[in-house]
């Protein structure tokens, strides 16, 4: 059975430069869950079934058995290179001078790839933790955000763009504050703001922040990352798909509540990039952005479930001294800055 979703039934987004890119990918990052070869072996049906755009990071361990399925499915010609817009991200612990440089050579060699469409910095700042700790365990080196260091970062990124390596460069886990702070500094400015995005959690201010700004927004967790790790699970976190909208549009279209939270993702102008490792569950998520739109009425009643609920908190990212979670996040509107 050919399952391939017709490419022109997409909708696509415009990015500053006025390319277009398609309005969902797929996400990479396993949630210590699936391994590898599971993960790839899904990108690699997820492309032969219309995906074009992969969001991928050197941080979930990955890339190079993505970097085998995008070898095959070049020699099969299923796709070209151009027809592909494949992220990457700098870990945390790549920031120093030149390690932006030798991180994205080194997801260029895992991916086999010669250039990365869009290079995100992951988080904005260099603290970093052991792969699967636990969610209260601390890096004694973790500090709070610096204007300075991510710049730092930033003019890496830039002469990534300059040298031909990344056509586009983005952001990630920013809050506007600390946008405020970057934006008149660059000299390239980020396509796109990866930002946790989903019913329960919709950012509106950021969101609008971003499309102001021409920078496009690319929501993680679309569907409330319901296979997450345990470091990022709490007591009062809500499920996207049991919010009483989400289940009504479910009934009303029947289809399963993912696909609600999707099509409600794409109706707003967020790109989301669900993960799937299971083939009817990624062909549904791309087929629903092509047929039976929500209703203003049910785009309404899933605005109004936000719930404030962000699900990756960060926790393990925390300087010594630093308050809780809520200190990343600069919820007062001002930079959260205390290190003891
Ligand atoms: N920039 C960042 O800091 C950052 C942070 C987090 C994530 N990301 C990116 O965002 C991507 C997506 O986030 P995520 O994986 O945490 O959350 P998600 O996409 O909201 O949730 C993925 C899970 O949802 C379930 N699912 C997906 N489609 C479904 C469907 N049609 N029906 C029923 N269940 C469905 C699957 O669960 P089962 O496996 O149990 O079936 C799947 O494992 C990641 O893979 C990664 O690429 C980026």
């Amino acid at each position: 059975m050919n399952n391939e979703i017709d490419q022109k039934m997409i909708p696509t987004r415009t990015l500053y430069s006025g390319e277009k890119i398609p309005c969902m990918g797929i996400g990479t990052f396993g949630s210590d869950k699936y391994d590898a070869q599971t993960v790839s072996e899904a990108v690699y049906g997820a492309i032969r079934s219309g995906y074009r755009l992969i969001d991928c990071a050197a941080v979930y361990q990955n890339e190079d058995r993505i970097g085998e399925v995008l070898k095959k499915l070049f020699s099969e010609k299923a796709v070209g290179r151009n027809d592909l817009f494949i992220t990457s991200k700098v870990w945390n612990d790549m920031h120093g001078d030149g390690q932006v440089l030798e991180s994205c050579k080194k997801s260029l060699m895992d991916l086999g790839l010669d250039y990365i469409d869009l290079y995100f910095v992951h988080w904005p700042f260099p603290n970093y933790h052991a792969p699967g700790c636990s969610g209260d365990s601390r890096n004694p080196d973790s500090m709070p955000f610096s204007v300075e260091e991510f710049m730092g970062v930033w003019r890496q990124c830039e002469k990534l763009v300059e040298n031909g390596l990344v056509r586009y460069i983005g952001m990630s886990n920013m809050t506007i504050p600390k946008l405020e702070a970057v934006l008149s500094l660059c000299k390239i400015q980020p396509a796109a703001l990866e930002m946790e995005l989903h019913p329960s959690f919709q950012q509106p201010e950021l969101f609008d922040y971003a499309q102001r700004h021409k920078i496009q927004p690319i929501g993680y967790c679309p569907v409330g990352s319901p296979s997450r790790p345990e470091r990022d699970r709490t007591a009062e976190d809500v499920s996207d798909m049991q919010l009483p909208a989400v289940a009504a549009a479910a009934r009303a279209h029947q289809v399963h509540p993912a696909v609600i939270c999707l099509k409600w993702a794409v109706q707003r102008g967020q790109i989301p990039i669900p993960f799937s490792v299971k083939e009817a569950q990624y062909i549904s998520n791309l087929k629903c952005t092509t047929e039976d739109p929500l209703t203003a009425e049910e785009m309404e009643a899933i605005r109004m479930e936000d719930k404030n609920c962000r699900l990756v908190k960060g926790q393990v990212f925390l300087w010594e001294g630093a308050e809780g979670w809520e200190d990343l996040w600069d919820m007062d509107g001002v930079i959260v800055t205390k290190k003891r």
